[in-house]
């Protein structure tokens, strides 16, 4: 039996869901045409400019859980590509709204302009509950997260490998206490995250961590400072 779309039980329109479905079976179809160089050598390959790389669904599911769970209401997320992620993110950050008050928001970020300018097509065909929370920040994220950043509750780290940590040292300042970090395949892409995790995992470093057993390993932490 498949897994449920936790979607469906916040009552996310059907337009949505169908949008979603399309741009998932687009970025598989893409995907299956890069290859291993391409990934290593993504920082600069220019044969990535056009692609998704879009968190799988089942992932994506999960982290719309997550951030239901822990009512999270300012998350961030490194690469934004098309903003398929995005719009979990910011579909479970509306429903925290709608639940328990506030006012909520997904920072993007994303340094292909093509990809933002599609990334907000999407957006504005999903609607206000999606293009209201999003703030998408263009350009290199390494300037563009160095401002403006309040509390941050959830991270979100789907990225080039080398930008990952540069990026978790950016935002750590701003974790809340019990914050969740996600990271996309910490074990199909192990060696480009050694920094990354090596940091996280070193003694007293303030995060909990666990890999979670997806495709490729998704890698789950918590910001647990010791005072
Ligand atoms: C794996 S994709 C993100 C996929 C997206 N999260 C999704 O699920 O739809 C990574 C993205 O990060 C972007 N990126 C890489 N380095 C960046 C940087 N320094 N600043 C901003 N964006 C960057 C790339 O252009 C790429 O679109």
């Amino acid at each position: 039996m498949s897994s449920p779309n936790p979607l469906v039980g916040d009552n996310v329109p059907a337009h949505i869901l169908s949008l979603l479905e399309s741009l998932h079976a687009e970025s598989l179809k893409q995907e299956s045409g890069i290859t291993k160089a391409d990934y290593e050598n993504s920082v600069v390959d220019s044969n990535m400019k056009d692609k998704f790389i879009a968190l799988e669904q089942d992932k994506c599911h999960f982290v719309y859980q997550l951030i239901r769970s822990t009512n999270a209401k300012c998350v961030v997320e490194a690469g934004t590509s098309f903003g398929v992620s995005t719009i979990y993110l910011a579909l479970a950050v509306a429903a925290n709204c709608r639940a328990t008050g506030g006012q909520g928001k997904v920072i993007g970020t994303e340094h292909e302009p093509d990809k933002a300018k599609e990334a907000r097509k999407y957006w504005n065909e999903c609607g206000e509950i999606v293009s209201n929370i999003v703030d998408l920040r263009e350009g290199d994220l390494r300037e563009t997260l160095k401002t403006d950043l309040e509390t941050v509750d959830f991270l979100l780290l789907d990225i080039w490998t080398p930008m990952a940590l540069p990026t978790l040292q950016l935002v750590q300042p701003k974790l809340k206490q019990g914050a969740v970090i996600i990271a996309d395949n910490t074990i199909g892409s192990a060696v480009g995250y050694k920094e990354l995790l090596d940091y996280m995992r070193a003694p007293g470093s303030g995060f909990t961590n666990l890999t979670l057993p997806y495709h490729k390993g998704l890698e789950m932490s918590v910001y647990c400072p010791q005072a």
